[in-house]
């Protein structure tokens, strides 16, 4: 694997290979992310290719200032208000392209709106100043496979040959909450790290979460109900675990029996991951994709999982799983 401590050199060294057209898988504060420069038509088109991408899928061009997020896209006084009020940090935007942006068509998809995101951690932020232009970046996996919150599981997906800038796994874990605001009124697109609630203040109102229920239209690719998937199947809402089945718990786990006999605490190490034994759902969104990804393993025939409260950041999460439990039915 090619990973960068992201040390200042470090960080222009992947500069060099961005502006060269190239890829580098960099951390964000939700999850990697596959950047390239989004006016780079080949430097995107490698990207979809790379993540075996579907091309209708819209890219997020990631900014380093709100002066540059105003070069690609036509902010209105609402629309700063929002960004002033939670960026950086896990929130995209949907807001109208701004004429003669040069973002590649392909990154918006041929769309007349582009989404746009300000992250939170330093070394996403270093590295597009060091760039200077504006990042797509979806997240560094496969399409329709985990996102990456560790760069092993970058490499894992991608390739061992990416250069990755490799800053531990990502903190908050889900991806950015996606907020239409060229809609009236705004409307979420994708749950995400800033929960509806978080939005009350600013918006005066509680934008509504598109039909995000898998199975309707997409305007979010993230919305397609097979985003989120592991490669066993998924059962939710379980109360009990069969021996051969792996468990994602939720808070206690103390009186929960196997099928057949027993509890499981006394299950094999491994086989039990708990997203947060105290029941905190920050942590558990933090753990969520690196747990389904260390338990995604032939040894197993499915992933039981716990019911999750469908409060705050819980509201992203359960969208997940219940993304990656359709899945299994999809193809079954
Ligand atoms: O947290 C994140 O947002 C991560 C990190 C790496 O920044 N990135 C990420 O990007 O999740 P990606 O490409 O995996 O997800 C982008 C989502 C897709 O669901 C896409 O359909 C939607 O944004 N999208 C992009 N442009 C859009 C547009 N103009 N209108 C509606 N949806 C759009
Ligand atoms: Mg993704």
């Amino acid at each position: 694997m090619h990973l960068l401590a992201p040390t200042p050199t470090n960080i222009q060294a992947a500069a060099d290979i961005i502006r060269a057209g190239g890829l580098v898988a960099m951390p964000t504060e939700t999850v990697y992310g596959l950047a390239a420069d989004a006016q780079n038509a080949r430097a995107v088109a490698s990207v979809y290719e790379r993540k075996n991408r579907p091309a209708f899928n819209p890219l997020i061009c990631h900014v380093d200032s709100l002066e540059m997020a105003e070069r690609i896209a036509v902010f209105d006084d609402r629309a700063r208000l929002v960004a002033g009020a939670f960026w950086p940090g896990p929130l995209t935007l949907v807001l109208p392209l701004r004429a003669g942006a040069g973002i590649d068509p392909l990154a918006t998809a041929g769309l007349s709106t582009v989404t746009v995101r300000m992250p939170a951690h330093e070394v996403a932020r270093g590295l597009i100043t060091a760039v200077g232009r504006p990042l797509v970046a979806p997240s560094a996996n496969r399409s329709g496979r985990l996102s990456p919150t560790t760069p092993a599981h970058v490499a894992q997906s991608l390739g061992d040959d990416l250069t990755i800038l490799a800053a531990g796994p990502t903190p908050v874990g889900v991806e950015s909450t996606i907020l239409d605001l060229t809609s009236d009124p705004p409307v979420i697109l994708r749950a995400g790290g800033i929960t509806p609630e978080d939005l009350v203040p600013v918006l005066g109102l509680c934008p509504a979460l598109a039909a995000g229920t898998p199975g309707t239209k997409p305007k979010a690719a993230g919305m397609t109900a097979w985003h989120y998937a592991p490669s066993l199947p998924v059962r939710l809402r379980a109360v009990d675990v069969a021996p051969d089945e792996a468990l994602l718990a939720f808070g206690s786990t103390r009186f929960m029996g196997v099928r057949g006999g027993g509890f499981v605490h006394d299950l094999p190490d491994g086989q039990v991951l708990n997203l947060s034994e105290s029941g905190d759902l920050v942590e558990a969104a933090a753990n969520l994709f690196r747990m389904m990804h260390d338990l995604d393993r032939p040894a197993y025939r499915g992933i039981a999982v716990m019911d999750v409260p469908d409060v705050g950041i819980g509201i992203a999460i359960n969208d997940r799983l219940k993304r990656a439990a359709l899945y299994d039915k999809a193809v079954a």
